[in-house]
């Protein structure tokens, strides 16, 4: 028996769509496209290009998939591109269009997976930006189990305005503070020329650039690629690289769910909690292990949260934006703080073969002040606790998360509820000025069947901190929060409101404690009155009763299991 070559064995995948007599109609629709006998030889390395011009997150990508194309061929491979979709989270928010945002990423794992599938592609590249690209696209790589290396888009430049650099949250707030009449619309025009000033994802640690971060914490994208701003000059040479990695880790038949170990979420926790990333992060956490058949549950957040301290200094709680965490370092600066304090797993596989702490070992890093003002040393950390926070009690038996971005690093909040079935009706109510200090804002049928699709409550959020309630109104939603929301505010109530949670319950003046010292958050109701009122409540008949929002109501699953829509394997 003739054994097989290192490039027979390369084409596994595609040997199936390209070789043989049988495949002559097969190559023959490639050759319409260009591609020669050479590239029939080598590996086919499907490429998930995931630009577009619906968002300056994506605007950038080709340019960056070009630059992986190239790395790829000088590799030895066959690259072959193809697109998927994105929604632009800061477009899509404030209205029902953020809606479809949640979908997207099930849309973007799905999209992936089936081309990949169908065409027999060896292994697989992908370049993504927005919040939704980067935990759709591990989604499918963990599916599939090809070799796969992935590289983010790069964060967008600050702007400066009044000798401040600003982002696009400051522009959310900025709507508030206007509808306060603490800004005027000249003032506001003149910021929103100026706060995206070219291509790049949204400024701060919002959620795209905290998936950024994990991705190359999990040991998916290469050490150091994340943090590089999407405009930078070293984005093409670290997306070449990209290209030769992908053949190595084929070459060397590291497959995603070798990477994607418990080990791996847990280092990926620990990154998220100690900067203050995305309260979204646990969601797509959640759903990435899922399907890469990882046990992982809210309590692994609670419990890395408690043992890590917050030592990212970075907007929205903090002061910096990802481009300056670049200067100082990037993604490998956090984990060295990390790895210096025993809290990393450094024995985690990466995409290159060689554990997270090999590639840390050899990554040259220059200590400056600088450095020590944007990630806190462990030894001298902004705040003891993790900046990501499980709650649980009689309002979300499941559990439900906030991020701290307080200063004093906790909150202890009790106030009476003010409740608004919609996003809609407490935008209305809070741009009235109707919402007053001490309340806390339940916002509810916003969960992921109930929304459907978790919309997120910037809007919301910033309209509230743009009217001076930085720290004295509280909100409660089985939606979900952007990465720039700040202030006491929970998000991801589990089970939500529409399948009957306890948040279907509260009334107007009831009584609501979050605190984030006993972890608990409550309604001081009785059970016997949460019974009393569960036997009054009918659920609202559904927004949409067609189309893929009414698909996708009928597919979620609870946030605290990432509300992802493939649950079988749970
Ligand atoms: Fe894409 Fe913010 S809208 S990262």
């Amino acid at each position: 028996m003739v054994s097989e070559t290192p490039l027979e064995k390369m084409r596994e995948r595609s040997r199936v769509t390209i070789d043989g007599p049988e495949r002559a109609p097969h190559r023959s629709m490639y050759r319409a496209m260009g591609f020669t006998d050479q590239d029939f030889r080598q590996p086919f390395i499907g490429l998930a290009n995931l630009s577009t011009e619906v968002t300056p997150c994506n605007f950038h990508l080709s340019t960056v998939a070009g630059e992986v194309k190239v790395g790829i061929r000088a590799a030895g491979g066959t690259p072959v591109e193809f697109p998927t979709i994105t929604v632009s989270d800061a477009i899509a928010m404030g209205h029902q269009g953020m809606k479809g945002s949640l979908i997207s990423r099930e849309i973007i794992a799905d999209s992936i997976e089936v081309v990949a599938f169908s065409e027999g592609f060896d292994a697989l590249a992908a370049v993504g930006g927005c919040d939704k690209n980067l935990p759709g696209i591990l989604m499918a790589a963990a599916r599939l189990n090809i070799p796969t290396v992935v590289l983010y888009g790069g964060t967008m430049m600050p702007g400066h305005f009044h000798g401040h650099d600003v982002s696009i949250e400051d522009v959310f707030e900025a709507v508030g503070a206007h509808a306060a009449g603490r800004m005027s619309g000249e003032e506001l025009d003149a910021l929103e020329r100026v706060a995206c000033p070219g291509p790049g994802t949204c400024g701060g640690l919002f959620t795209a650039n905290t998936m950024g971060t994990l991705v190359e914490t999990l040991g998916m994208a290469r050490l150091g690629t994340s943090a590089i701003p999407a405009m930078h000059p070293d984005r093409a040479s670290a997306a070449r690289g990209v290209g030769s990695q992908v053949m190595r880790t084929l070459a060397d038949d590291i497959r995603p769910r070798d990477v994607l170990t418990r080990k791996a979420f847990e280092n990926a926790i620990r990154v998220a909690v100690a900067l203050g990333g995305s309260t979204n992060s646990v969601l797509h956490l959640l759903a990435i292990a899922g399907e890469a058949q990882v046990p992982l549950s809210l309590d692994d957040f609670d419990r890395i949260s408690h043992e890590t301290p917050h030592i990212g200094n970075l907007k929205p709680g903090g002061q910096y934006l990802m481009a300056d965490l670049h200067r100082v370092g990037g993604v490998p600066l956090v984990l060295r703080r990390l790895s210096e304090a025993g809290l990393l797993h450094e024995d985690a596989m990466t995409i290159t073969g060689r554990t997270i702490g090999e590639e840390l070992r050899d990554y040259p890093l220059s200590g400056s002040e600088e450095a020590s003002r944007i990630v806190f040393p462990v030894s001298n950390p902004l705040h003891q606790d993790g900046a990501l926070v499980i709650l649980k009690g009689n309002l979300a038996p499941e559990g439900a998360v906030l991020k701290v971005t307080d200063s004093s690093g906790s909150v202890q909040f009790t106030g009476k509820a003010r409740v608004f079935d919609g996003e809609e009706a407490a935008f209305e109510a809070i741009s009235e000025g109707q919402v007053e200090s001490g309340e806390v804002v339940v916002i509810r049928y916003e969960g992921p069947q109930g929304g459907p699709g978790m919309r997120e409550m910037l809007s919301v959020t910033a309209a509230i901190v743009g009217q001076g309630h930085v720290s004295d109104v509280a909100m409660v939603t089985d939606g979900r929060f952007s990465g720039a929301t700040r202030g006491p505010m929970v998000g991801h109530v589990a089970p939500e409101a529409w399948v009957g949670g306890p948040l279907a319950l509260v009334k107007d003046g009831d009584s609501i404690t979050i605190d984030t010292v006993a972890r608990e958050i409550s309604v001081a109701l009785s059970e016997e009155e949460l019974k009393d009122r569960r036997d009054l409540w009918r659920r609202p008949d559904p927004s949409y009763t067609r189309g893929a929002l009414a698909k996708y109501q009928r597919l979620f699953s609870s946030a605290s299991r990432g509300a992802r829509t493939t649950i079988w394997d749970d």
